[in-house]
């Protein structure tokens, strides 16, 4: 089968064995298949986070699973939606509903099952913020569990489920927890922009989902008609010694205080001063507004890609003496 439409990069390759799930049920059926169960296995949610470098000789399962409940408990709200829900159809479901929390995280690709897995974040909020557990069956055993909050060490773009527990569970639903009283987080100054140009004095949630999407659109190519998988790489997080060598050379040097006393640099910024920013190489290149988005302009292959982002770490790692670390998962 092919996995183009499973790709937001639109890299045309082929899996060996592929299954689609939509109950919990399926999983433990599928897995009950020894053919199956001794296939490598990846799991596709959005595909919006995965770069094919060549065919998967092994099963991939596209998780499918739907459905979204909200429990209100004073004024916190409980929603819980399926692994297989869009992203941001979850998002715009709490918007219209006026359950707070996940607003600023409008229009980010993907599915909800796969936002725990690499801690999505934008604008100034992480989904670790609003997460309260989600469940997930365990390849090994068949049984269902249950992660809280503490079990997912969640870090900047990780958790658990990228680190020790990689490959070991697929997750079935996650749980949020939400406010029916909306604190509005601004402090990403686009956002403030964007209100002000609006004339926007006292936003709602509402307002702020349209002001994220509307600087997302504005920033990031649209994965249905150029392929690409957000930002390419993590923002490089480095020790304050390493960074006042940085800034002695480079005084404009974009960066953001940690909370755990480190700095963070805007990789965009890195690859942009090396001369990237909107370069096309063959069918691939960079993104012409934003620099840490690969893109497939038509027909590139994952290995093109691939050898970009390698002549991209080369370069920054030369110039800066940073290295950078890719998001994307490579396969
Ligand atoms: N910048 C440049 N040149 C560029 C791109 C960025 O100079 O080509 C500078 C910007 O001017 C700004 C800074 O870098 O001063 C940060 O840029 P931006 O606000 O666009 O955010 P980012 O750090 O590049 C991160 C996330 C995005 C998220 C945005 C907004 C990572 C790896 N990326 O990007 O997440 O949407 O912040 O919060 O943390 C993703 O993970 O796929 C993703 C898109």
């Amino acid at each position: 089968i092919s996995l183009k439409p499973y790709n937001s990069f639109g890299i045309e390759v082929k899996a060996a064995y592929f299954a689609e799930i939509f109950a919990e049920e399926d999983l433990t059926e599928l897995f009950q298949n020894d053919l199956i169960k001794s296939q490598k296995l990846f799991v596709i949610g959005g595909g919006s986070n995965v770069l094919f470098t060549s065919d998967y000789e092994g099963l991939v399962i596209k998780i499918s699973i739907k459905g979204v409940a909200a429990e209100m408990i004073d004024k916190r709200v409980m929603v819980t939606a399926g692994a297989g829900e869009v992203w941001n159809d979850f998002v715009q479901y709490c918007v219209t509903r006026g359950f707070a929390g996940v607003e600023n995280l409008s229009l980010i690709p993907g599915t909800v099952g796969a936002s725990p897995i690499q801690n999505i974040g934008a604008y100034g909020v992480e989904l670790k913020d609003v997460f309260e557990s989600c469940t997930a069956f365990d390849i090994e055993t068949g049984n269902i569990k249950t992660f809280t909050y503490a079990d997912c060490h969640f870090g900047y773009r990780e958790s658990v489920f990228k680190g020790t527990l990689k490959g070991r569970y697929i997750i079935t639903s996650v749980t949020f927890h939400l406010s029916a009283e909306a604190k509005i987080n601004t402090s990403y100054g686009a956002i403030e922009t964007e209100l002000l140009n609006k004339g926007i004095e006292k936003p709602n949630i509402a307002d702020v989902s349209a002001a994220v999407s509307h600087i997302r659109v504005s920033k990031l190519p649209d994965p249905s008609t150029i392929g690409n998988a957000g930002s390419f790489f993590k923002n490089p997080v480095i020790e304050k010694h390493e960074f006042a060598d940085i800034v002695s050379k480079h005084p404009d040097v974009v960066h953001y205080p940690t909370a755990d006393d480190k700095i963070k640099l805007a990789a965009g910024w890195l690859i942009e001063q090396c001369g990237w920013k909107g370069k096309k190489v063959g069918n691939t290149g960079t993104w012409k507004n934003q620099a840490l988005v690969l893109v497939n302009h038509g027909g590139a292959t994952g290995m093109e890609v691939y050898d970009l982002s390698e002549q991209i770490i080369d370069s920054v790692k030369s110039t800066f003496g940073v290295t950078l670390e890719r998001e994307v998962n490579i396969l």
